[in-house]
């Protein structure tokens, strides 16, 4: 694998990195708006200004109408666009799932990427649906995979290469895809076939998608989301490894007079007030921009701004080390994202191995964060504890605590731990001081499991009022349980 790809900070499995193109390094994670050659809203070297930095086009639009693929030919990608930043191009794929067939091979349309001077090029992949018949799903892929490797050979310098993993909502194909796509050596991978599951808002079948293919991929290679423009989702997307995003939502909403926001979107119609501040919000009121001439110009450039703040937040939430935060919060916009969230904390294993060790203080935000993996990293290696002698876990300091050995801090969602660890990362949480259920389930589970590892030690555990759980009768069978007086 190249080293097109650096990098530089991490949270959970998101990461803040370095792309290198032909035509200049870029920041990720990142979304590219969708240039199409045919109508611009809003000119392409303009998308800068929103905070672009790199845009995708389709470059089988460009190959089909003679006018535009000889001027391509002539003048260049860049040119032809107006944009002199990396261009990313897309090969006709999506036509392809639409419309069943387009007029351009697999080679024709590689080799026309490379000749109008494309910074990433597509094959013509086949975008499975989610939900067809395995049968179907392996046939497709067989044909994506020839087609990949066909257009792997053909690539061989210059235009960096993209590699989609397909496999539809099958998990192992998707990984078997995604690992065998990486032996052949991509510059960039796109999970495709995606738009259907967001568009109907599966969220936790999304989850799936991108963690078995990640599972099949190198930690280091960039990954981008095709189709993935909504910007309620990154936060979440990011967390789970993807780098790159493409946004033809803040035009197809636009057009749609949908008024996009992180937690949702709104129809322009609903709105009595506009809750952003970006250059087109506080430059007119509501019933100013419904009537405006341009109105649907302008909530394309609202659109813009909003999914650009949005993915500048993700990575200052990468830096401060509170991405998760950031998810829980964008993921109780919509119950169907909830579900995803959940579903990628059933994947907190997987996201703990990459997770860094130590950050900002963790922050509670309800009964999912139970399962982060910082917790279960806590369960997992709570075997290099051993206690000997007499323990007291307590929630609260009591003035017997000097007459024991060892002094555990009973702390929803961990359990006990060493109240020496008290300062550190991840047990100096802000937590709620009423435990709910599932974090209350946690810590009791974490902490019987310590108890039972070590059978030599005597514990006693301070119950109190707060703690009500059918658990801390188990607890009273390996325990000293008594009840807290002040
Ligand atoms: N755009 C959205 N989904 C896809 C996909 O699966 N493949 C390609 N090439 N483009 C896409
Ligand atoms: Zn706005």
């Amino acid at each position: 694998m190249s080293s097109i790809f650096e990098i530089v900070h991490k949270d959970a499995a998101g990461r803040i990195g370095r792309l290198t193109t032909p035509h200049g390094v870029v920041e990720t994670p990142t979304v590219m708006p969708v240039i199409n050659p045919n109508i611009q809203l809003i000119r392409p070297e303009e998308m800068r200004s929103f905070g672009a930095e790199v845009l995708i086009t389709n470059s089988y639009i460009i190959y089909r109408r003679d006018e535009l693929r000889e001027r391509a030919l002539k003048d260049g990608l860049h040119a032809l666009l107006g944009f002199d930043g990396p261009i990313m191009t897309d090969s006709g794929s999506f036509q392809l799932s639409v419309y069943g067939e387009v007029e351009v091979t697999n080679e024709q349309i590689i080799e026309f990427q490379q000749k109008i001077g494309s910074d990433i090029g597509v094959p013509l992949d086949i975008p499975t649906p989610p939900d067809v018949l395995r049968s179907r799903a392996e046939s497709e892929l067989a044909t994506t995979m020839e087609r990949l490797a066909e257009a792997r050979k053909i690539v061989t310098d210059g235009m960096l290469l993209a590699g989609p993993v397909q496999g539809s909502t099958y998990q192992d194909l998707r990984e078997q895809c995604a690992s065998t796509l990486s032996e052949l050596d991509f510059d960039i991978y796109p999970l495709g076939a995606v738009v259907p599951l967001m568009e109907s808002y599966r969220y936790a079948d999304l989850v799936d998608v991108i963690v078995s293919s990640k599972k099949g991929l190198s930690p280091t290679a960039p990954v981008h989301l095709f189709g993935a423009g909504h910007p309620m989702m990154f936060a979440l997307a990011v967390a789970l490894g993807c780098d790159l995003f493409d946004s033809a939502a803040y035009a197809l909403y636009a057009k749609d007079s949908r008024y996009i926001t992180s937690n949702g979107t709104y129809h322009l119609e609903n709105l009595h007030y506009l809750p952003c501040s970006c250059p087109v919000c506080s430059s007119h009121t509501a019933e100013e921009l419904k009537s405006a001439d341009n109105c649907e110009e302008l909530l394309a450039r609202h659109n813009l701004y909003v999914t650009f703040e949005e993915m500048r937040l993700v990575k200052q939430s990468i830096k401060d080390g509170n991405l998760l935060e950031l998810v829980e919060q964008r993921c109780r916009a919509h119950p169907r994202l909830l579900e995803g969230l959940k579903q990628a904390y059933t994947y907190s294993d997987w996201l703990e191995r990459y997770d860094p060790i130590s950050k900002s203080t963790f922050f509670y935000c309800g009964p999912e964060s139970a399962n982060r993996p910082e917790v279960l990293r806590f369960s997992n290696r709570m075997d290099r504890l051993t206690i000997t002698g007499s323990a007291i876990i307590r929630a609260t300091e009591t003035k017997d605590d000097s007459e024991f050995d060892n002094v555990l801090v009973f702390k929803p969602p961990f359990g006990a731990f060493p109240v020496e660890l008290g300062e550190v990362y991840p047990f100096n949480a802000e937590v709620v001081r009423n435990p709910d259920h599932e974090a209350l389930e946690q810590a009791l589970q974490n902490t019987i499991k310590l108890i039972e590892q070590n059978p030599e030690a005597d514990f006693t555990f301070v119950n109190e009022e707060r703690f009500k759980h059918p658990l801390i009768e188990s607890l009273a069978g390996i325990a000293n349980v008594v009840e807290y007086e002040r």
